[in-house]
């Protein structure tokens, strides 16, 4: 099977091209490394197209492949310029659509938990998306759009998966907007106490890349076309996570509160409803403890993390 897989030099890409590669897959690695690392793709075989995802001429010279999976987006939340995180996120979106479309390729696409805003958890792919944000807003686009095609045109095979918080290698690059895992493990790895919004009992659903990778390809064998939340099913805390670091790393280091200057419109508790995951039998496999485990012991120790560095073409 060759798989080509936009936002390839990104944190849940690289993971997604390294899988499908330990299956035998042959992977087409598409990136315009704008947020990203070349060195998330140590070690990896695919051929290289450095583009962007908004230029209308790269889709004539793409190779023929057996699926697509799109991560390509802007990540970063707090970015302040609403034009480029609505063409790239969902104008870029429409383009890979529409070339899968037009190929008849299946596609599997990155959405977001947070198309459901500050909506009530367990978070239910059937509940009224309530967007709080562009980047949400620009996320729940892709859904509606795709939705609102399949239902008058034949589409081969198009699942959305709404990633809930997730953690794990090669996401050091994305700074301020890594996970609060990889955040607190370099505070407590220098010996620093943790430092979190009062009190720590913040919860989220924090999924380990692992198992995300994993459910984004499995996702590519689905019968029909879905939108799927990928999430535990489980909210951890702050504390929870600072606890886990604590011992993977050996430490005891307590939490240094301080007062949340977004209080009023931070999100404080997200749980995704993973009952259609379980149905079609995919669920994770990771909890937050081993996860962070994992992490920690098989990557940030062994320092096979590269450092914060990003190439343009
Ligand atoms: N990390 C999370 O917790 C999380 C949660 C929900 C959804 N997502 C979604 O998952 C996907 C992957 O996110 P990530 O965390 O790996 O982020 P990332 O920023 O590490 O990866 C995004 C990749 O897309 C590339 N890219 C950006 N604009 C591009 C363009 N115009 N053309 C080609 N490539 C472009 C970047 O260079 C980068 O490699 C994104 O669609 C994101 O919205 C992530």
């Amino acid at each position: 099977m060759k798989v080509l897989v936009t936002g390839a030099a990104g944190f849940i890409g690289s993971n997604i091209v390294k899988l499908l590669e330990s299956k035998g897959a042959k992977t087409i690695i598409f990136d315009n490394f704008s947020h990203s690392s070349y060195k998330n793709l140590d070690g990896t075989k695919g051929d290289v197209i450095c583009a962007d995802i908004l230029d209308a001429a790269i889709y004539k010279k793409l190779p023929k492949v057996d699926a697509i999976i799109h991560e390509a987006a802007i990540t970063d939340t707090t970015l302040l310029d609403d034009t480029k995180m609505m063409m790239v996120n969902f104008e870029g979106f429409k383009n890979v659509f529409n070339y899968s479309l037009k190929k008849k390729i299946k596609l599997v696409y990155a959405s977001s938990a947070g198309v459901y805003g500050n909506g009530r958890s367990p978070m239910s792919e059937t509940q009224e998306a309530a967007p709080h944000n562009t980047y949400a807003y620009s996320k729940y686009l892709c859904d509606v759009h795709s939705e609102k095609v399949s239902k008058v045109v034949k589409t081969p095979l198009v699942v959305g998966v709404r990633y809930f918080n997730v953690y794990g290698p090669n996401e050091y690059h994305k700074g301020s907007a890594a996970s609060m895992t990889y955040q607190l493990y370099l505070q407590m790895k220098n010996g620093k106490r943790p430092r979190v919004f009062k009190h720590g009992e913040q919860k989220r659903d924090f999924i380990y890349v692992k198992d995300v990778a994993r459910i984004t390809v499995e996702a590519l064998n689905l019968k029909k076309n879905a939108i799927l939340n990928v999430g535990t099913g489980t909210a951890g805390s702050f504390n929870e996570i600072i606890a886990a670091l604590n011992k993977s790393l050996n430490k005891n280091l307590k939490p240094d509160y301080f007062d949340n200057p977004y209080a009023d419109v931070y999100q404080d508790f997200t749980q995704a409803d993973i009952g259609l995951l379980k149905k079609l039998g995919i669920a994770p496999e990771f909890d937050l403890r081993s996860g962070i485990k994992d992490y920690v012991i098989n990557y940030l120790e062994k320092e096979i993390q590269p450092k914060a560095d990003s190439a343009k073409c």
